[in-house]
């Protein structure tokens, strides 16, 4: 018969044999993932040979093209790409590398743009589009996203549509034509990535536009979103590697404002753009001013101290965001904010869509000053006047981190970006091996008396 005595000793063993097991486990993941990155470079590497049909190295390829051609020198669209950024965007001057981007899109290239958030991506690619024949494909991830775009060209008088499930029987039929027999004005058309993936229909008719010669260039924006590396992977983005195969001769421009090295290998093998040109702006916003400041283990403290911010820097109820860690401290963060007099809501991925779209409207309109929300409220937030963003929590990664801040002063003004912090937060993000990067910044930000209060 089994004793005590016995039992507890086979659960000691069993406890120590499941431990051994845990860190083999975890050997093995990291093992995998190096093995992964190894992988995705070894592929892209030969994808690039087998491009280049030269010995040469992809990185060779693309330094050289990035060094040989001078992007910024003069082409024969200059004129009219300066008098279209002038007279129909409204744009007094290029910002950096954008006149070398879409000179090289002119050129017929393949490229890859890495520009901040709210760097002015889109024009590099919606000026060629204009300039040249026929009708550029965009494809973008969110709704909402292609929404705000397609307003905002067609308040320029861009003949730019959208084909997704709200768009009208009416307009569907006028795009298809578009594409189909070159009928009607049609210059920029935007998809979500599931038209590729999933709409034979489309396909077929943005074949025949290509065959006729009337497809200028494609364009995939937040294209980390390729990646499994990247922090935003969709699942669609993966089928987008046909664009590239079915229309070969048709430029690439694949666009977005953070990608590690892996990322973007990933992303040049996915699109095949393995001799792209390769774009990458500065990652600094000179006008965002960060702040890290430690976070009390009360509750209240900390919601007293957030509000006593807002209402002391932004008393004109300048539009903010405030991130929190779950869906429930994003109500509670809200209620008592409201409590404190500032108007705030939430919004988080459990919300329907209306709920969710009506709080995004009133905060867009500025009905609302405060946003707080989770990290589902991120990719597609045009608004260019966010005064501030504060981290009511630590964000999942170095990468999420710099997206959420990077909402802010989209227009150019300074702004504040505030992180609250105390250890204690680290623990309860579950992606704890990628917290590593933003614990450093927050003890270089200790070691530097960053820390105000
Ligand atoms: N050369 C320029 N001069 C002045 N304003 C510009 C210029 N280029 C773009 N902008 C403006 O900058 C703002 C941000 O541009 P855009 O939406 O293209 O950013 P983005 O790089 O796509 O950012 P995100 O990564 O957040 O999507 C827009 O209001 C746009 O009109
Ligand atoms: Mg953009």
């Amino acid at each position: 018969m089994e004793t005590e005595g016995d039992a507890l000793e086979e659960l000691l063993k069993i406890e120590t044999e499941i431990e051994d097991v845990q860190d083999q486990i975890k050997f093995l993941l990291e093992r995998q993932e190096k093995l992964h990155e190894r992988q995705s470079e070894l592929k892209f590497l030969l994808e690039a040979y087998k491009a280049s049909g030269t010995g040469n190295s992809a990185n060779e390829n693309a330094s050289r093209s990035s060094s040989l051609e001078d992007w910024s020198g003069s082409f024969e669209w200059d004129s009219q790409a300066d008098d279209v950024r002038l007279n129909i965007f409204g744009i007094p001057s290029y910002r950096q590398n954008q006149k070398e981007i879409i000179n090289a899109i002119m050129s017929g290239r393949d490229v890859l743009v890495i520009m901040a958030a709210g760097g002015g991506k889109s024009l590099c690619y919606q000026l060629p589009a204009i300039l040249r024949d026929g009708v550029a494909l965009v494809i973008s991830p969110l709704l909402s996203l292609i929404q705000d775009q397609v307003m905002g060209l067609t308040a320029l008088g861009i003949p730019a549509y959208m084909l997704t499930s709200t768009t009208s029987k009416e307009n569907e039929k006028f795009i298809y034509k578009a594409l189909e027999k070159g009928e009607g004005e049609l210059k920029i058309l935007y998809v979500t990535p599931e038209k590729i993936s999933k709409s034979k229909r489309f396909m077929s008719k943005l074949e025949k536009c290509h065959n006729a010669g009337r497809l200028s260039l494609i364009s995939i924006d937040e294209a980390h979103c390729c990646s499994q590396w990247g922090h935003d992977f969709r699942p669609d983005y993966k089928s987008l590697s046909i664009l590239k195969t079915q229309f070969s001769n048709v430029p690439v421009v694949a666009l977005t404002a953070t990608a590690t090295q892996k990322v973007q290998y990933d992303v040049m093998e996915m699109l095949r753009i393995p001799k792209c040109v390769k774009f990458v702006s500065t990652v600094n916003r000179p006008n965002l001013f960060y702040t890290v400041r430690s976070k009390s283990s009360i509750g209240k403290v900390v919601v007293d101290e957030i509000a006593e911010f807002i209402q002391e820097s932004y008393p004109n109820s300048e539009s903010g965001i405030v991130y929190c860690f779950s869906r429930k401290e994003c109500e509670q963060v809200a209620a008592e904010l409201r409590e404190r007099g500032i108007a705030a809501d939430y919004y988080h991925a459990d919300m329907d869509v209306n709920a969710r779209e009506k709080v995004h409207m009133r905060w867009s309109k500025n009905k609302l000053q405060v946003i707080v929300g989770t990290v589902a409220f991120g990719m597609g937030i045009n608004k260019p006047d966010v005064r501030f963003v504060i981290h009511h929590s630590l964000s999942k990664s170095m990468e999420t981190y710099y997206q959420e801040s990077g909402r802010a002063g989209r227009d150019g003004l300074p702004s504040e970006c505030v992180l609250f912090y105390r250890p204690a937060d680290v623990p309860r993000q579950v992606v704890f091996l990628f917290i590593s990067p933003l614990t450093m910044l927050i003890s270089i930000a200790f070691q530097h008396t960053i820390l105000q209060k």
